[in-house]
């Protein structure tokens, strides 16, 4: 049987205004009816809106993550939060490496390793977001980008801390572009990061990795994506904005 499912919405930097986050916030809440069915949900605000965000699911069944830490624990570092601040206002989860970190922020695969380790050891679960570019996959390059990505964010992390990391695999080519990538392609991604995760740490840690997808993600394409085989879950940008289609694809068929 396949893992249990896991459904991410980024709200990237959206909405405008907390009022406008705490009103999403409860409508998100309000989508997940069956607070017992078989998924995990949860959502990752901007950084000024957690803390809201948190107080408004309390009880709802879904959890709340931030999308960006630093990992030092304090000192001169203006503009950052550390891991610990996220946690104590409530963040069970947080994202790791997303294209536009590495694209628009410069963050390298060093910094992707470092921001890693400080979740598990903060204790929170680390959404590693990994995924190549459109040359790259045009290339055929998709597979070796990914397993370049994974070694580096996941060097030293040991076989049982995989129970703190989600991998969401994000074609570059797919986000934000209405270009998800089909079932197929995206299950022979899938396919070879958990084979990656098998030659790495062994069977039962690759068997039990729950692998998200993430790139257009729409509540007329969750359900196909959702029957491959390797993928688990998936990361939403755009249609996690709206309550409605973001409560269709975590409810999905
Ligand atoms: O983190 C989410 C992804 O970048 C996907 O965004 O659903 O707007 O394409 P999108």
């Amino acid at each position: 049987t396949k893992r249990r499912a896991v459904m991410a919405g980024n709200w990237k930097l959206n909405p405008k205004t907390a009022a406008d986050a705490k009103t999403l916030a409860a409508l998100v809440g309000a989508a997940r009816r069956d607070v017992d069915a078989d998924v995990d949900v949860f959502v990752c605000p901007p950084a000024p809106f957690l803390a809201d965000v948190v107080r408004v699911l309390e009880g709802s069944g879904v959890a709340v993550g931030c999308q960006n830490i630093y990992w030092k624990d304090s000192g001169a570092f203006t503009g950052e939060m550390t891991a610990e601040m996220a946690k104590s206002v409530g963040c069970t989860h947080v994202l790791v490496g997303h294209s536009e970190r590495r694209e628009l922020f410069g963050e390298t695969d060093e910094h992707t390793r470092l921001k890693t380790r400080k979740a598990i050891d903060c204790g929170m679960t680390a959404v590693l977001c990994i995924g190549e570019t459109k040359t790259e996959y045009e290339a055929g390059q998709a597979r070796r980008v990914c397993s370049r990505q994974l070694e580096a964010a996941l060097e030293g992390v040991q076989a049982d801390e995989l129970s703190q990391v989600i991998v969401a695999y994000e074609p570059v080519w797919a986000i934000g572009t209405g270009l998800t990538a089909t079932p197929a392609i995206a299950q022979s991604v899938h396919a070879g990061i958990r084979q990656w995760f098998r030659e790495k740490y062994g069977d039962g840690a690759a068997s039990k990795i729950r692998i998200q997808y993430g790139g257009s993600v729409k509540p007329e394409t969750v359900d196909e994506l959702m029957q491959a085989p390797d993928v688990d879950g998936c990361l939403v940008g755009g249609a996690s904005l709206v309550a409605e289609q973001f409560g269709r694809i975590f409810n999905f068929d």
